[in-house]
């Protein structure tokens, strides 16, 4: 039964002034071309959950992409149309970006075993998406602005947290939802449902993923390991069975949680300290995830996920060197600051954090966060041009002297720029560079 009410309250209690006046604009528009549109999906759960709300995504009963091309004329956006899809982007002046859907586009194949009734194009494009949570849609017509409509039940399933597909063949029109699920459970603390948990253990016990592309799996694997805790997720991923859908072979052991609540604590370690340095989250728990595998099974999941040359040379190379160096690091603790630099100097911050991980001596996590915190970014003052007023030619000899001086100025031996230079005019001299 659906489910309506006016949430225009809640619309200006929790959006900015300008995203209201965004909204009764597109429904502004949506009347004088005499088409019904709602804002629909993730932007309703979150406003009704009280989270943060982000995309816009509007459904135009009709053609979306003319609704998309009269509104960014209206407010002299830009608008990218996807004609294939019946989908665009208007991309506000200030950048802001509104995804626009048309409700008859065909998503996905329409199950065929599904009892054809009657339903409205939104209520259509509704009953094809995930999970009920999702379902939700605000009307932005003028008339009846912030009508929500809830066809499936999915008010009722936000206040019971719990995560439901809209039919029982869900996971068969798509597969990756069985990660979707899970994503979600684990971001809100829902349940998945008894009947939704019953296919999913279906879809694993006749392996609904086989066809599934790997690209697929690591695009909805990698959501899941980037969420803010993406533990309790990897947990439920493994009680279904499902790190066995990214290879066979893949299996956790006693140790795997303990080291994934490191890699929480290396990350949360590093986020307070560098705010806003991207780098891939994911890679250093999806390291842990496959440690116990061989080098050959890494390369056979790296294949299927179709891992770029990056992802590859991390998670491949970069990771076993980083278990060598570790390895070094703590059976001989460096006892200066440029050995410990020279040990460190080639890994990329993911690498430091999946060592910091990890490490089994609280020793060797501070010298990984003394090399990281401080020495990382030591640089020398010396310059190519001062080399040369010394007499060396520009060449192999430059690099030498320089790393010299950067190993001097790690070790504190000097200060100054003219320190510098005496320690390489001594070092020249050494080593009769200069004849
Ligand atoms: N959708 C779906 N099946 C999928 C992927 C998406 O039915 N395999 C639907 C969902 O109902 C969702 C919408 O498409 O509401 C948009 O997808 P996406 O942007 O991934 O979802 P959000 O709900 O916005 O999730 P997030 O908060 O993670 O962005």
């Amino acid at each position: 039964h659906t489910r309506k009410r006016n949430v225009k309250r809640l619309l200006d209690e929790r959006l900015s002034k300008q995203e209201v006046a965004l909204l009764r604009k597109i429904g502004a528009a949506g009347d004088k071309l005499g088409i019904n549109l709602f804002v629909v999906g993730g932007f309703v759960r979150d406003l009704l959950l009280y989270r943060k709300v982000d995309d816009m995504d509007i459904v135009v009963e009709g053609d979306g992409i003319s609704f998309a091309k009269s509104f960014a004329l209206m407010c002299k956006g830009r608008c990218n149309s996807h004609k294939k899809f019946g989908t665009a982007v208007v991309v506000l002046p200030d950048g802001f970006k509104v995804d626009v859907a048309s409700a008859r586009r065909e998503y996905y194949k329409f199950p065929a075993a599904l009892p054809t009734v009657e339903m409205s194009s939104i209520k259509l494009d509704m009953f094809r998406r995930d999970f009920t949570i999702n379902t939700m849609a605000i009307q932005l017509n003028q008339e009846k602005f912030g009508t929500l409509i809830d066809f499936f039940g999915a008010q009722r399933d936000l206040k019971d947290k719990t995560i439901r597909t809209i039919h029982n063949l869900s996971f068969v029109e798509d597969p990756t939802r069985v990660f979707r699920a899970i994503k979600f459970a684990n971001r809100f603390d829902f349940t998945i449902g008894k009947l939704t948990s019953n296919l999913i253990q279906n879809a694993v016990r006749v392996d609904f993923f086989k066809n599934l592309s790997g690209l697929r799996v690591f695009s909805e694997l990698r959501q899941i390991l980037e969420e803010d805790d993406p533990i309790p997720a990897i947990k439920t991923l493994e009680t279904y069975g499902l790190e066995r859908v990214i290879h066979p072979y893949l299996a956790f052991d006693n140790q795997t949680v303990v080291l994934l609540e490191e890699v929480k604590k290396a990350l949360a370690w590093h986020d307070l300290l560098f705010l806003d340095t991207p780098y891939l989250r994911w890679s250093i728990y999806f390291m842990v995830m496959i440690r116990l595998c061989s080098p050959k099974i890494v390369q056979e999941i790296a294949d299927r996920l179709k891992f770029s040359p990056t992802h590859q040379r991390i998670i491949l190379n970069d990771r076993i060197k980083a278990e060598q160096r570790l390895e070094i690091l703590e059976a001989n603790p460096p006892k200066s600051n440029s050995r410990l630099h020279s040990i460190l100097k080639t890994f990329r911050t993911e690498l430091i954090l999946y060592m910091m991980a990890c490490a089994k001596k609280d020793e060797t996590r501070k010298a990984l966060s003394l090399f990281y915190t401080k020495l990382r970014d030591i640089k020398v003052l010396i310059r190519g041009e001062h080399l040369i007023t010394l007499g060396v030619r520009p060449g192999p000899e430059f690099k030498r002297i320089m790393s010299s001086v950067l190993k001097a100025r790690l070790d504190h031996q000097v200060a100054t720029l003219e320190n510098e230079i005496d320690f390489a005019k001594g070092y020249i001299r050494q080593n009769k560079i200069v004849d």
